[in-house]
């Protein structure tokens, strides 16, 4: 089943200049990248994209990591490609993560772990609209 999920590639990502080895762990596992865009996020941006955990104690540390320097917005299109995704993600503590996985190479810590992928296919469509229009998504 071919479905498309929503990924961010973190700003410890983009301070190490690893967003073309990260999308080579992408593309090398199936991945295709349908909409990709860098942007600065702002706090607000941030907040409302995890809103989910803000009464987590690591909220506001994550807040201010997420919008510490530019992060790359995308789209992933594959088969079943929330589940393959948060497969080639690996683990949220990259110490935890497979060998191989994008944490595993990547991470530096359970905060600064690269990269995020949607959790569910509802979630991917919501993640998608906050960043992306149709006409940004070219399959
Ligand atoms: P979560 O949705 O649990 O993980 P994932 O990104 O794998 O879907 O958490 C969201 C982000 O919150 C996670 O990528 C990093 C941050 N986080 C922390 O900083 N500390 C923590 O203890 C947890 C669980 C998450």
């Amino acid at each position: 089943m071919t479905e498309r999920t929503f990924s961010i590639l973190k700003p410890d990502a983009t301070e190490r200049n690893l967003t073309g080895a990260v999308n080579a762990v992408i593309e090398a596992a199936g991945l295709r990248i349908v909409g990709q865009r860098r942007i600065h996020m702002s706090q607000a941006q941030a907040e409302k994209f995890y809103e989910v955990h803000k009464e987590r104690p690591f909220f506001g540390e994550l807040v201010e990591f997420m919008t510490r320097s530019p992060v790359v917005v995308q789209v992933l299109e594959g088969d079943n490609a929330v589940a393959r995704y948060r497969e080639v993600m690996g683990a949220t503590n990259p110490a935890n993560a497979d060998e191989g996985t994008i944490r595993k190479l990547f991470a530096q810590s359970v905060g600064e772990n690269t990269v995020h992928g949607s959790d569910s296919a509802e979630n991917a469509a919501i993640e998608i609209a906050q960043f992306f229009t149709d006409a940004d998504i070219v399959g």
